[in-house]
């Protein structure tokens, strides 16, 4: 086959493929405020689905004193141990850079403070029960919840 066919070719599948995921993409709201709670405890999504996760801080109060982000975690990771590590690493927006902790992560998005959003595209993994929660000091116990993955 001609080289410059096949790219089209090639392409042409790529388009169709990317079309046929973006049918299934999915976008989650969840808000934070500032008694330090999300409006979502529960999230839902199907395993290889494109999710979103947008994040808007409804509080007024600022990222110094009330951020809040949504870090999840890999199935069975304990919240208590890893939002013990959190809590010292002011520098990076409480997330831990330790090798453990990192690989813990499956998907994170920026610390926000009142009236700011932020957001993040991952790929639903494996089928599974995946907590998460703000990495904020002290706020674990109160913003926390599971994202179920179903199988497709
Ligand atoms: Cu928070």
């Amino acid at each position: 086959m001609h080289s410059t066919m096949k790219h089209i070719l090639t392409l042409a599948l790529s388009l169709v493929g990317a079309s046929a995921l973006a049918a299934d993409d999915l976008t989650i709201e969840i808000t934070g405020n500032d008694q330090m709670q999300y409006d979502k405890k529960a999230l839902e999504a199907v395993a290889g689905q494109e999710v979103t996760i947008k994040l808007k801080h409804i509080g007024k109060l600022p990222k110094a004193a009330m951020g809040h982000n949504v870090v999840i975690l890999k199935p069975g990771t304990p919240l208590p141990a890893f939002a013990m590590k959190c809590a010292p690493a002011a520098a990076t927006d409480y997330i831990p850079q330790d090798a453990e902790s990192k690989a813990a992560i499956v998907a994170q998005t920026k610390m926000i403070g009142g009236g700011e959003s932020t957001s993040v595209t991952f790929t639903a993994p494996e089928p599974g029960a995946y907590p998460y929660l703000c990495t904020f000091p002290g706020h674990f116990g109160l913003m926390q919840g599971v994202l179920t993955v179903k199988a497709k």
